[in-house]
């Protein structure tokens, strides 16, 4: 069996394209991420025109397994984000916090955004509505929307040089929220622990057939699956090959051993510059919404500063190991959100979005 990561990072095992009918470059993949990652040219006039375009950016966020859990609204002065529910990923997000999570990515995406077209936002939960409410205001484009496209999960190894204390401070004041706050380990040994929780949990999921079913769903082994689907986790998002279904499934069971795993996880934690794991105080929606918005502002930080980010999120997915880590950081009660790695590495071709109009009511 097998985990998201291991599939999405066997390059070697599937690098056959030629011999198998896929491609190294997809011109029409490559020309659809081209299309939903540009900055807008010009600052749209009118309401219906910007509203659109601060979709747009909000559906550029990270979301857990790329599922796009939302559905958007556009009001006369405001934008309703609602979650998805038929884009639960049960398996691996019980409770639904990664979900409510991604929502929280999009809205930040949108607040940025919003900034840049000369607007504020406040941002509330109302029942399971997330609204953003819109007023006039100068136009002010952040290093934070400049990040917005060119954000993204970049799953492989980095080169392992610190981080400066400066980035340091920056990234943990990107995080800064009520209710909320982000650790970062830098100390190498601190790192191989988190590396062992990560390790004992990527075994668990394995061992779970359920958690492992809904993965391979949401896989995307082809550009062709990528694009007719437009979400999902694309192989050529973490620089693998386009392979036909036919052979990603058949390889699906073979690829990786979880010895194989523990010892990529190892590397991959040793080749970062530090970790971040966000912590809510709180355990609902609210929080984990705010946790979501956090992690975005800290993703998109990592961004401006030239750093690359990804999650390695399994000890807190596992619930019983969620305990253990919590315990090991001395949290207490309190529940971690995400565990993320920083660095520095190769920027990766991106992961697709469905087009706006499948995802606004
Ligand atoms: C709440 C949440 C949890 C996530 N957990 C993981 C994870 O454990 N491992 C991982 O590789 N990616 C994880 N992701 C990243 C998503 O898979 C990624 O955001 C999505 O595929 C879109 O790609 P992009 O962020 O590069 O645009 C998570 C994202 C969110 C918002």
């Amino acid at each position: 069996m097998t985990t998201r990561r291991t599939v999405l990072q066997a390059a070697p095992l599937l690098a056959a394209p030629a011999l198998l009918g896929g491609c190294d470059r997809s011109s029409a993949y490559d020309a659809a991420i081209d299309a939903q990652r540009r900055h807008a040219d010009e600052l749209a006039a009118d309401t219906r025109a910007v509203q659109r375009e601060l979709l747009r950016y909000a559906t550029l966020a990270a979301n857990s397994h790329n599922t796009q859990p939302w559905r958007f609204e556009s009001l006369p002065d405001a934008i309703v984000i609602r979650p998805d529910l038929q884009r639960r990923t049960p398996a691996v997000d019980a409770d639904d916090h990664h979900l409510w999570a991604s929502l929280g990515c999009a809205t930040e995406n949108l607040v940025q955004a919003a900034t840049a077209f000369g607007r504020r936002a406040q941002v509330a939960l109302a029942g399971d509505r997330v609204v953003i409410t819109l007023a006039a205001d100068a136009a002010r484009r952040t290093p934070l929307f400049e990040a917005i496209p060119q954000r993204q999960c970049t799953r492989t190894d980095y080169d392992g040089t610190p981080v400066s204390s400066a980035d340091l401070r920056a990234l943990a004041a990107a995080a800064v929220a009520p209710g909320l706050r982000c650790e970062l380990i830098v100390d190498r040994a601190r790192l191989d622990n988190v590396a062992q929780f990560v390790a004992e949990a990527t075994t668990a999921q394995m061992q779970d057939p359920r958690f492992v079913a809904e993965l391979k769903a949401w896989i995307r082994f082809s550009d062709a699956e990528s694009l007719a689907r437009g979400d999902g986790l694309s192989a050529r998002a973490t620089g693998n090959p386009s392979v036909p279904r036919w052979l990603g499934s058949l390889m699906f069971g073979f690829i990786v051993s979880a010895e194989r795993e523990r010892a990529r996880y190892l590397q991959q934690v040793r080749s970062s510059s530090g970790l971040a794991v966000f912590v809510s105080d709180r355990n609902d929606r609210a929080a984990w919404v705010e946790a979501g918005r956090a992690y975005q502002r800290f993703a998109l930080q990592v961004t401006a500063l030239g750093l690359r980010t990804a999650f390695i999120n399994q000890p807190v997915e596992v619930p019983a190991l969620r305990a253990q880590f919590g315990r090991w950081l001395g949290l207490g009660d309190a529940r971690p959100d995400f565990i993320v790695r920083f660095g520095r590495g190769p920027l990766l071709p991106h992961s697709l979005r469905r087009p706006l109009d499948e995802v606004i009511d």
